[in-house]
């Protein structure tokens, strides 16, 4: 049956996890965008509003992400329904926690709700990842698996799509600081080495592994040797200022690992309980202050369920 008005809510989500370069993300539970579907006057997708965005987003529907996956939808099911679109940012833009990628999948779900479910979670990942191939150039899935499906997502291949959710211990918290400033994705991956090194693929695949292996087992001493991002983090930490000092200041409080969330700038702190990553984000926060760049900090568990729908009415 077609609902007459539907919302759902997308988290965050924290992409790479600095250890798995485009194949590895989290989500966490806030913030997050909500997007609100009713029946419109007209058939097509009509935008007719977007909070939270300072103004800035399109509402044409082909330049919008929100717009992008419903029409994929609508041409997947072969409908062309009067829907009337509204968007709540909870999200920052260029903030490197999934921004578009939230408004995608917020979209995917309502979308899906209102129709009445001819999908299911999981086969809504391709219509979200026309979002991000309008977002960011590049249709990645580590942001938008996650936010959708929740927990920790490993990406094992996007043709054919198959990714997998990895069991991780409750405890492990994050701490996330998004300094005021915007990076485009398209931006911070223009910086990226085009090759990388036998030695260092050789190198990010095994902490890759024992850092997956180190979830499973709930084995924080492993999780935390083997955080290491030698692809990403290396090109791009220039693009953030004092990089090393808020990185140091998390691990001087007790952080399991420290990097960038995404593309940046926001940078995360997987902790070992709340208390942890409390005082991690303050003390990444201080450095960002001190040196006159305001912040916003976020304390969060792993969003478990990812994406859900608000209301049914
Ligand atoms: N994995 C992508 C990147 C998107 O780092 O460019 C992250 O949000």
């Amino acid at each position: 049956m077609i609902k007459t008005r539907v919302s759902a809510y997308a988290p965050a989500s924290i992409g790479n996890v600095s250890v798995g370069f485009d194949c590895l993300g989290l989500a966490i539970t806030h913030p997050g965008d909500t997007v609100h579907i009713e029946v419109g006057d007209d058939p097509g997708i009509r935008l007719v509003d977007i909070q939270g965005d300072e103004g800035v987003l399109p509402k044409s529907v082909e330049r919008n992400v929100v717009g992008v996956v419903i029409q994929s939808m609508l041409d997947a099911l072969g409908r062309n329904d009067a829907m009337a679109v509204r968007l709540d940012k909870g999200l920052p833009l260029k903030s490197g926690l999934g921004s578009s990628a939230a408004s995608a999948v917020a979209a995917a779900v309502a979308a899906n709700a209102f129709f009445g479910n001819p999908f299911t979670k999981k086969e809504l990942l391709p219509f979200t990842m026309e979002g991000e191939r309008l977002a960011c150039g590049a249709p990645h899935v580590d942001n938008v698996a996650p936010a959708l499906l929740g927990g920790i997502v490993l990406i094992r291949s996007t043709n054919p799509l198959d990714v997998i959710s990895i069991t991780y211990p409750k405890n492990i918290y994050c701490a996330v600081v998004h300094p005021e400033m915007a990076i485009a994705t398209r931006d911070a991956r223009a910086v990226l080495p085009r090759t990388i090194s036998r030695a260092t693929a050789i190198r990010q695949s095994s902490h890759l592994a024992a850092f997956i292996a180190g979830l499973q087992q709930g084995d924080m001493e492993l999780i935390a040797r083997s955080m290491v991002d030698f692809i990403a983090e290396p090109a791009r930490k220039s693009l953030i200022p004092h990089f090393d000092a808020v990185k140091r200041a998390a691990m001087a409080s007790g952080a399991l690992g420290c990097g960038i969330s995404g593309s940046g700038p926001s940078m995360f702190a997987l902790c070992d309980g709340e208390k942890i990553a409390q005082r991690s984000t303050e003390t990444m926060a201080n450095i960002f202050n001190d040196n006159k760049i305001q912040c916003e900090t976020y304390v969060s568990q792993i969003c478990e369920n990812g994406a859900v729908v608000r209301n049914k009415k």
